[in-house]
C-alpha cells in the first residue's frame, strides 16, 4: 500500500519521534486522550515530519537500541535546536543526555517491571498531581541508564535503581523520564503526559471527534473537488466498521454537491454472518441514502472454494476474487478517479526495526492493497490518522447505530476461515446459525463489550452422539472468545461453565448438523485468533 503523509495540519500538534519501542503507539493515544492531536514519525524521517507538521512539542519514545552503539538512533538536530518543549521517555531520556552533554552507561542488570519513585522537588510535569516526598508506582524497562546529567538539568524524582528517574531543565522546557508513562502499569502516566502537553507546551487540548469530522469534510472536498467539476469516488464496503465510517464521512462531505460523487460497492462473498449483508444494505440505502451497488457474488466465491482445503489457498482465492469482482463493478460505474478505503493509523505507521529483516508471514491478509495501482485510482483515506477506538467514536458522532459501531472485528475472508476444510453453502448456513446463537447469548449476558472477538468455528470432524433414543453422527462446533487490545496478542475469555453449558445446549438443540460443542482454550501466541 502506498504510504502518503496525512494532509491535515492542525494548529496544535505533538510530534512523537519513534525510536522503535513496542509501545510508541500508546504515547500517541495518551496524548490524544488529553485532547491534543499527535503523530508518530520514525526517527530517520522525523526531521521531515517536523517541518511538515509544525508541532508545538516533541516526545521521544523508548527503543530496544542503545545510545552507546555507534549507529544507535539519534534525535535530529533541528528538533534539539528548535526551542520547543521536549519530553524524553526511557531511550528518549538517554538520547537527550547523550546528545546534550550528559553521560549514559551500559546497565549491568537493567531494571524491568514495577518500581516506586520518590518525588524530590516540584516541576511542571507534576503540577496538580505529585508533590515532594510522595512515592508513586511507575513501570521501568531499560538496560542502559543515565549516570550524569547534561548542563541545565536536575533530578526531580528518583528510585533506588534510577537516581535520575525524572529530570528537568525548566528553562529550556526539556523533561525526561527513565520509566514509561504511556503504559497502564504507570497509573498516573496519562496525567503526566497530559501535564506535558497542557502545562509545558501550553496547548488548549480541544481536539475532539466533532472537530476532526469538520476538518475531514473540508479535506475530502479539497482532495476530490466538490460539485459538477469534482471527481467521482468509489468506496468498497466490507461490512466492517472502518469502511462504513469512511463511507458515511465521505458521503457527508459530498452529499450536497448535486453531482452524485460517491458510489459504494458492497461485494457480498456470501461468507458474512447471519443477517449481516442485509444490515449493510439497509444501513446504507435506507438509513443514510447512499448510492450502493450490492453485488451478490456468493455463487462465484462458493464455486471457487470447492475442493480448496488449504488455509492459504482459500485466503488467496478469496482475496483475488474480491479484487476481480470489485474491479469489474468499478468499471461498470465508470469515471471514478478516487478509491476510498478505511485504512487506519496503525496500518500507516512505518515500523522501525532494529532486529533485522521482514517478519515471517503467518497468514496472508485479505485486503485491497494492490487495487489502486492496478486501477490507476487515487486513494481517499479519511481515517488514516485514527486508531480503532477513535473510528468507533467518529462513527457514533456520525450517527451510525451502536450495533454497527461497537461490533467485534470480522476478517475479510469471513466464515471461510472459520470452516476448516472445504467450505460449502450448507456448512456456511450451519455455522451462521451456531454463531448467531453464541453471540446472542453473549449479548444477553452483557459480555459483548468485554470481549475483543467471539465466534463459532465449524470443524471438519463428525462425532457420535445420542439425542432422544437415536444415534447421531454430526459435526463438532468450537467456540472461541478472546480479550485483546490490538489483535496481536490475546487471552481466552474465562466464561463460567453455566454460560458455556447454556450456549452448547442451545446450539445442539437448535442447529441441525451439530451434535457437539467444545470451547477453545488457546491464547495467542501460541494460537492465532482465527483458526486459519
Ligand atoms: P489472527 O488470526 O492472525 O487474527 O490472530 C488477528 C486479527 O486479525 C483478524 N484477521 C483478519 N482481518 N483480513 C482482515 O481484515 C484478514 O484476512 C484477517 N485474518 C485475520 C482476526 O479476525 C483478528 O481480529
Amino acid at each position: 500500500m502506498s504510504v502518503q503523509p496525512s494532509e491535515t495540519i492542525l494548529p496544535e500538534c505533538i510530534l512523537i519521534v519513534d525510536f522503535g519501542s513496542q509501545v510508541t503507539q500508546l504515547i500517541a493515544r495518551r496524548v490524544r486522550e488529553a485532547g491534543v492531536y499527535s503523530e508518530i514519525a520514525p526517527f530517520n524521517s522525523a526531521a521531515a515530519a517536523f517541518a511538515r507538521l509544525r508541532p508545538r512539542g516533541i516526545i521521544l519514545s523508548g527503543s530496544p537500541a542503545s545510545v552507546l552503539d555507534a549507529d544507535g538512533p539519534r534525535i535530529p538536530e533541528e528538533i534539539l535546536a528548535s526551542g520547543l518543549p521536549i519530553l524524553g521517555i526511557c531511550y528518549g531520556q538517554q538520547a537527550l543526555m547523550h546528545q546534550l552533554g550528559g553521560e549514559v552507561l551500559l546497565g549491568d542488570a537493567g531494571e524491568f517491571g514495577r518500581a516506586f519513585i520518590e518525588i524530590a522537588s516540584p516541576c511542571a510535569l507534576f503540577a496538580g498531581l505529585w508533590t515532594e516526598g510522595e512515592k508513586h508506582q511507575v513501570w521501568m524497562s531499560h538496560g542502559d541508564k543515565v549516570t550524569s546529567l547534561a548542563p541545565g538539568f536536575r533530578a526531580v524524582a528518583s528510585s533506588p535503581g534510577a537516581p535520575f528517574a525524572v529530570i528537568a531543565d525548566e528553562d529550556r522546557r526539556i523533561y525526561a523520564m527513565q520509566f514509561h508513562p504511556e503504559v497502564v502499569h504507570t497509573p498516573d502516566g496519562g496525567k503526566l503526559l497530559r501535564n506535558f502537553v497542557r502545562h509545558v507546551c501550553g496547548l488548549a487540548g480541544d481536539w475532539t471527534m466533532a472537530e476532526f469530522r469538520k476538518t475531514k469534510v473540508e479535506d475530502i472536498r479539497a482532495q476530490v473537488g466538490f460539485g459538477a467539476s469534482g471527481g467521482r469516488v468509489i468506496c468498497g464496503l466490507s461490512g466492517g466498521v472502518d469502511s462504513a465510517v469512511a463511507a458515511v464521512l465521505i458521503h457527508e462531505a459530498l452529499k450536497d454537491s448535486g453531482a452524485d460523487q460517491l458510489t459504494c460497492v458492497f461485494v457480498d462473498h456470501g461468507l458474512m454472518r447471519l443477517g449481516e449483508a442485509e444490515q449493510v444494505v439497509s444501513l446504507f440505502r435506507g438509513h443514510h441514502n447512499i448510492p450502493l451497488v450490492h453485488v451478490d457474488a456468493s455463487t462465484l466465491f462458493l464455486k471457487g472454494l470447492e475442493g480448496l482445503t488449504d488455509p492459504e489457498a482459500k485466503r488467496k482465492f478469496i482475496g483475488k476474487t474480491f479484487i476481480d469482482v470489485f474491479e469489474a463493478e468499478a468499471k461498470k460505474i465508470g469515471g471514478a478517479a478516487f478509491l476510498a478505503q478505511g485504512t487506519l493509523y496503525p496500518d500507516v505507521i512505518e515500523s522501525v526495526s532494529f532486529t533485522g529483516g521482514p517478519s515471517v508471514t503467518i497468514k496472508s491478509h485479505h485486503n485491497v492493497g494492490g487495487l489502486p495501482e492496478r486501477m490507476n485510482m487515487q486513494l481517499v483515506e479519511p481515517l488514516r490518522e485514527l486508531f480503532k477506538d477513535e473510528v468507533r467514536e467518529l462513527g457514533r458522532e456520525l450517527g451510525l447505530p451502536e450495533i454497527f459501531v461497537g461490533r467485534h472485528p470480522f476478517p475479510g475472508p469471513g466464515l471461510a476461515i472459520r470452516i476448516p476444510g472445504e467450505v460449502t453453502r450448507e456448512r456456511c448456513d450451519i455455522l451462521r446459525k451456531a454463531d448467531d446463537i453464541y453471540l446472542e447469548e453473549i449479548r444477553n449476558a452483557g459480555l459483548y463489550d468485554a470481549i475483543w472477538q467471539a465466534f463459532a468455528v465449524l470443524l471438519p470432524v463428525k462425532t457420535v452422539g445420542v439425542m432422544g433414543d437415536s444415534r447421531t453422527y454430526d459435526n463438532v462446533c468450537a467456540l472461541r472468545a478472546v480479550t485483546s487490545t490490538d489483535g496481536m496478542t490475546a487471552d481466552i475469555y474465562p466464561f463460567d461453565s453455566a454460560f458455556l453449558s447454556r450456549v452448547a445446549t442451545r446450539i445442539i438443540n437448535e442447529v441441525k448438523g451439530i451434535n457437539r460443542v467444545v470451547y477453545d482454550y488457546t491464547s495467542k501466541p501460541p494460537g492465532t485468533i482465527e483458526w486459519e
